[in-house]
Parts: C-alpha cells; sequence; structure tokens
C-alpha cells in the first residue's frame, strides 16, 4: 500500500480510503444494501491490507453507516484514521437539526462520536457549504472542536473554489486550525473540479479526496451500450442519474479503458483508478463497494502505474469543455 500526506498535514492516508456510504442494512437513496456479515468482511480486508483510512457522514443511512463502521471495526477502531461529516438533515421537522451553525455542528459531533464508538474523530468534514450561517460561525465551532479534543484534523467537502479560498484565508487571519483535505467528485467523467478547485486547494495546501471515483461504478466496464443495467446494479436502483455525464463519450472512455486494461493485466476499475492515483495533489481515492470481491478488484490498482503515456491519452480523452474563458 502506498501512503500520502494529506494535504500539507503531516497525518499519512493509504492512497485507498474506503467508503461506508453503502455500510446500510436497510439501504439508503441508491448506495444499495450490504449484509452486516459483508460489511466485516471489507473492513477486516481492506485492514490487513494496508487500508488506514475510512469515511463515512452522519446523513448516510441517518447514522447506521457511522454505527455499522464502528461495529465492523471493534477493537481495531483506533488504529485507523476514520473521517466523517456533518450538514446535512438529520430531522426534516427540527430546523437545527441540520446546517453549519454552532449548535448544530456540537449537538452532531457528539452523537457521531457515540455511534462511532470514538472518543475523537480523525477527520471531521463539513459536507456542503451553508448559505444560512455565517462562514465564521462554522469556522470558529470547529476550531473550538479542535482545542477540546473532539476532532483531530478537519475538512471540506463539496465547495467551490471561491468558498474553499474565503475560509482559509478566515481561518489563518484568526488563527484557527485550517483545513487539510477537500472532498470533491472526480472522475474520469467529472473533471470539472480541475478548474477552480484543485488550483485553490494546490495554492491552500488541502488535499483532494475524490469521491465516487468510479462514478457511482460507470468505469468498471459493467455497462454497455447495447444490453440493460446489471440487476442490482447502482444504475438499474437509480430513478435517474446522480452525476451528469455525457453517455457516448463516457461508453467511448469505458471502451478505451478496456483496452488499456488487456495492456496491463488489470481491471477497467483498476485503470480508472491508476488514472486518479497519477495526480499529484490527491492524498486519497475514496472507493465505494458492495461486496468483498468489489474491494479486492478496486484495491487491484495500488503497487503499478499507468505509463505517463497511457495517462496523457486518458488526460486528453475525458478532457472537460473548458467553460470559462481565462483570456490565456
Ligand atoms: N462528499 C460527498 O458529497 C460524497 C458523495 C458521494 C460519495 N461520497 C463518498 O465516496 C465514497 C464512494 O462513493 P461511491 O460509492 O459513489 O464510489 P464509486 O467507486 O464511484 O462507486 C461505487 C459503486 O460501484 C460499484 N462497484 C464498485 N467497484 C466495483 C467493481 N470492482 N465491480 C463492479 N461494480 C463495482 C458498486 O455498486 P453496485 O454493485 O451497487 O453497482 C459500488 O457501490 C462513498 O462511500 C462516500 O464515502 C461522498
Amino acid at each position: 500500500m502506498e501512503y500520502r500526506n494529506l494535504g500539507n498535514s503531516g497525518l499519512k492516508v493509504s492512497v485507498i480510503c474506503v467508503g461506508a456510504m453503502t455500510f446500510t442494512e436497510k439501504g439508503w437513496r441508491s448506495a444499495g444494501r450490504m449484509p452486516f456479515s459483508e460489511i466485516q468482511k471489507v473492513v477486516d480486508y481492506a485492514i490487513d491490507n494496508g487500508v488506514n483510512f475510512f469515511d463515512t457522514a452522519d446523513i448516510y443511512a441517518f447514522g447506521e453507516s457511522e454505527q455499522l463502521l464502528g461495529k465492523a471495526l471493534g477493537s481495531r477502531k483506533n488504529d485507523v484514521i476514520i473521517a466523517t461529516k456533518v450538514r446535512g438533515v438529520m430531522d426534516e421537522k427540527d430546523p437545527n437539526n441540520r446546517g453549519l451553525s454552532r449548535y448544530h455542528i456540537f449537538k452532531s459531533v457528539d452523537e457521531s462520536l457515540k455511534r462511532l464508538g470514538r472518543d475523537y474523530i480523525d477527520l471531521y468534514q463539513v459536507h456542503w457549504w451553508d448559505n444560512h450561517t455565517p462562514i465564521e460561525e462554522t469556522l470558529e465551532a470547529l476550531n473550538d472542536l479542535v482545542r477540546m479534543e473532539k476532532v483531530r484534523y478537519i475538512g471540506i467537502s463539496d465547495f467551490a473554489g471561491w468558498q474553499i479560498t474565503k475560509s482559509v484565508l478566515l481561518q489563518e487571519m484568526k488563527n484557527y486550525s485550517k483545513f487539510i483535505s477537500a472532498q470533491m467528485y472526480y472522475s474520469l467523467l467529472g473533471r470539472d473540479i480541475e478548474f477552480e478547485v484543485v488550483p485553490a486547494c494546490e495554492d491552500l495546501g488541502l488535499g483532494i479526496l475524490p469521491w465516487s471515483p468510479l462514478a457511482g461504478g460507470f468505469l468498471t466496464g459493467k455497462y454497455t451500450k447495447d444490453a440493460p443495467h446489471p440487476q442490482d446494479s447502482r444504475y438499474a436502483r437509480m430513478e435517474r442519474p446522480f452525476l451528469r455525464f455525457d453517455f457516448e463519450k463516457a461508453y467511448f472512455i469505458v471502451d478505451e479503458l478496456k483496452k488499456l486494461a488487456e495492456k496491463y493485466n488489470a481491471s477497467v476499475s483498476q485503470v480508472a483508478l491508476n488514472w486518479l492515483k497519477a495526480k499529484p495533489y490527491v492524498s486519497s481515492i475514496i472507493i465505494g463497494v458492495r461486496s468483498l470481491q468489489q474491494l479486492k478488484d478496486n484495491l487491484g490498482c495500488v503497487n503499478w502505474d499507468l505509463s505517463g503515456e497511457d495517462v496523457e491519452y486518458l488526460d486528453e480523452i475525458s478532457a472537460p469543455e473548458r467553460r470559462i474563458h481565462s483570456g490565456f
């Protein structure tokens, strides 16, 4: 396993992080269900093969994901890095059980700690921007959590470039604990973050944590143009696509990935994950799996690299359209 620093911090994380959005027996959105026995196998195999980083969120199955992750980690729960998040709606009826107010952050952190069975959270992430709370209030509350030792590091998720810059500059001005990571959607089918978010993060020292690195499983090669989606796959379960992309272009990219997979005697997923691994600003890739078999496949992306030429070829065929003309 390869370990990288999480942004400018000294924290070493495995280049693969296991995401726990699928850790739910009752199901949540299109993530699907997983029996606890399979979750246990996934967590054990991941740790035994060098993964030291797990990501969850309070809203994943409304706390069930945090709870099952804590249960599966068992006595090893303090040996790994756990990241979780705050911001989503935890109770439709309670206007204060959501958002990034000091009130909600303080309430949520205690509830997450309880569900995880931990005394501290390694990486506490704000899940997305809150237009109804001054960012100064959020940053002060997060800084206090670090001082109280409930949280060791803090990060953002799904912020725009300007939101990252404004937040980190405020943290610097006020001498607060600074964000060290940015969890963002990033895959061969979605490279928008390269325009504004990646340059901001590189400048300010945040490590990128790509989520849905296989575009929800599309980049495994299991979806084909002329056949119905495989039964019980995420795209078959989804009423409408969660991630938007051009399907024609996506099928072409998958066909090219298949050729590379053959060349490297690897799977399509492994090639897609390897392309992300080649990006120096990526600290760790947050994969999602629903079985031990999928985990074994995806972990096969470590310990080898695509050639520079092949990375460039994938860069070229997946290049996003530049929507803003910078004048350069
Ligand atoms: N911050 C955010 O806003 C945000 C949003 C989304 C996710 N996340 C994080 O990112 C993590 C990963 O997201 P994701 O689950 O969307 O990631 P993903 O890796 O793009 O998709 C994972 C899904 O693809 C399928 N799959 C994965 N490997 C496969 C393989 N080798 N062969 C066949 N199918 C395979 C499985 O779905 P099926 O078997 O059901 O088809 C699996 O659940 C989450 O757990 C969460 O921690 C964060």
